[in-house]
């Protein structure tokens, strides 16, 4: 069993390692090793990265129940803020860099295109999850805390559509993102149904 030194290294690692994307996304930038499109590289590299922290958010809760280890959880809370983090890159990438803050034209992009739509809103559910994953508020919100993070479920699913939507022709890489979802999502439904009906 580890003990609680050796727990709170490895949060430290798990951290660390999870800054590595945004790191090399950085060292790419100063190091002129991006291609023609700088800015798509930018918005690809943080959306896809937004999209394996929701997977590995996902997956916390099948690999306690599979391994029967309740270590997994403890980073549970840690990449949910990772997930809000890329996010939020990839969206002041869009704001910033792309439309340079034009807020008519990316307004305009929200109501017409259906995938900005759809990331949008799901960025905008982050919110509140972000703003009550600490302790206090997990302690304020006692049961409730549960039924809103539950949102990630959502949140999960409008991530998957809104790649599906944004590609125009290989439609394999967000599908086996959307296949992998559901699969994670109907793990939980199998284990609710197990314990608690
Ligand atoms: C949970 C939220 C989100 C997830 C999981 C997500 C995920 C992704 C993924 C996986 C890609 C494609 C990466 C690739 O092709 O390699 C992408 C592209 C993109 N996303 Fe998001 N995204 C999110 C939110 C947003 C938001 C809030 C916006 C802007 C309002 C946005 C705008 C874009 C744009 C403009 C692209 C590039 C489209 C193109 O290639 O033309 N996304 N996103």
């Amino acid at each position: 069993m580890l003990t609680q030194i050796n727990q709170r290294y490895l949060k430290i690692v798990v951290f660390i390692s999870s800054l590595v994307p945004i790191f090399y996304i950085i060292y790419q930038i100063l190091t002129n090793q991006l291609g023609p499109e700088p800015i798509k590289d930018i918005t690809h590299h943080t959306g896809k990265w937004t999209l394996y922290f929701i997977v590995i958010t996902l997956a916390m809760t099948p690999l306690k129940k599979i391994t029967k280890f309740n270590i997994w959880i403890n980073y549970r809370r840690m990449f949910g803020l990772f997930i809000f983090f890329y996010a939020s890159v990839h969206l002041m990438t869009y704001v910033g860099l792309d439309y340079r803050f034009d807020l008519a034209s990316i307004g305009d992009d929200i109501i017409k295109k259906k995938y900005i739509f759809i990331g949008f809103s799901a960025w905008l559910l982050l919110i509140p999850l972000a703003v009550t994953s600490n302790k206090r508020m997990m302690k304020i919100l006692k049961d409730n805390w549960k039924k809103l993070h539950r949102l990630i479920y959502l949140i999960s699913l409008f991530g998957a559509i809104h790649y599906l939507w944004l590609v125009k022709r290989d439609l394999i890489e967000p599908l086996i993102f959307l296949l992998v979802i559901l699969i994670l999502l109907a793990f939980r439904l199998k284990f609710k149904n197990k314990y608690f009906s």
